[in-house]
């Protein structure tokens, strides 16, 4: 059984223009042990899958279909099971660190308190937070343990709150664009505290991102999203040797470390993405596709499973061609 199971998932929010498809349909699995990346412009409904993950859903959303997380549907549960598995199972690092750490405690009573669900003292608790700062390479634990957050740079409050996800020993860690407040080098120092907290998660991790770059750097697996649909996913791979879908191709020519020839000016992929209005069919992909055909305007596409790895794709191009 996989450790999360995504099926039809779909989210609408209500708004003053109507309500929103923010997440559609989307199938998704990930196993124990698994590193997924969850890439996607701003704007695909990735932090909307997140928040639904995390059941943190803001109170205008409504989500249907499965979510399942050890065998039990998420959305199903009640409140208190809810957060419990928040504090105890699920765990995430968000984009502002700020929202992780409450300004006006302790970085070492924040610590101690993220540990509820554990056993031990106060002083093995205070121990263990130690041990975590160190183990995401933070120097002179104790002195940082007596610091508040604000006397820490975003980097180190960042790692921080990666410490503090991990000492709740989650099986999910959902880390979502955690290092998009933070400068190149700073990033690189948080992706290799993530890359590295692999063998601290009993579980699995998704990483949340716009950047292609960095999944082929740390990921197993990768799901595309496009104005709220997993366009595409599977092995890092095979999608990165051999992209089926035509938004992940064009997004793979966009990638700065792929392009060869010296340019100043990056390719781009022209147009915008569609507003997540309800009433939409065909792909959402055909109006910037130079592979659209007749169908693909008219008729929704579903998912074709290309092979045994999981690899799947939502294209009426490679499902006529499969
Ligand atoms: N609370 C909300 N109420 C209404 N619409 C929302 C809300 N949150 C997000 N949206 C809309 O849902 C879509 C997906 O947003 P989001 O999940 O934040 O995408 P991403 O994280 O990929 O940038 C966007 O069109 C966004 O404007
Ligand atoms: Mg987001």
């Amino acid at each position: 059984m996989a450790l999360l199971e995504i099926d039809g998932l779909t989210v609408t929010y209500a708004s003053a223009n109507g309500p929103l498809k923010a997440v559609r349909n989307i199938n998704l699995s990930v196993d124990k042990g698994e590193v997924l990346g969850l890439v996607g412009e701003s704007g695909s409904g990735k932090s909307t899958l997140v928040g639904a993950l995390l059941m943190l859903l803001p109170t205008n959303a409504r989500a249907s279909g499965q979510l399942r997380y050890k065998g039990q549907n998420l959305l199903d549960l009640p409140g208190h099971a809810q957060r419990r598995l928040r504090g105890n199972g699920i765990a995430t690092v968000s984009q502002d660190p700020f929202t992780a750490l409450n300004p006006v405690i302790t970085i070492g009573r924040q610590l101690l308190a993220f540990q509820h669900h554990q056993s031990g003292s106060k002083a093995e608790k205070m121990e263990r937070a130690r041990r975590m700062l160190e183990r995401v390479g933070i120097s002179d634990p104790p002195g940082r343990l007596r610091q508040y957050p604000h006397e820490l740079s975003g980097g180190i409050r960042q790692r921080i709150a990666i410490a503090a996800a991990l000492l709740t020993e989650p099986e999910l860690l959902i880390a979502d664009e955690p290092t998009t407040a933070l400068d190149a080098t700073t990033e690189m120092q948080v992706v290799e505290v993530l890359r590295r907290s692999r063998e601290l998660v009993n579980g699995a991790i998704i990483f949340v991102t716009h950047d292609l770059h960095l999944v082929s750097t740390l990921c197993d697996k990768v799901a595309v999203m496009y104005a709220g649909e997993i366009v595409e996913a599977g092995p890092i791979q095979s999608i990165f040797d051999s992209p089926a879908h035509p938004y992940t191709q064009a997004l793979m020519a966009c990638d700065p470390e792929r392009i060869e020839t010296a340019t100043r000016e990056l390719p781009f992929i022209a147009g915008s993405v569609p507003m997540p209005s309800v009433d939409r069919v065909g792909c959402p992909f055909q109006p910037r596709c130079g592979m659209a055909f007749a169908p693909c305007s008219t008729l929704t596409p579903v998912d074709t499973v290309l092979d045994g790895s999981g690899w799947r794709v939502r294209c009426h191009k490679v499902n006529a061609d499969a």
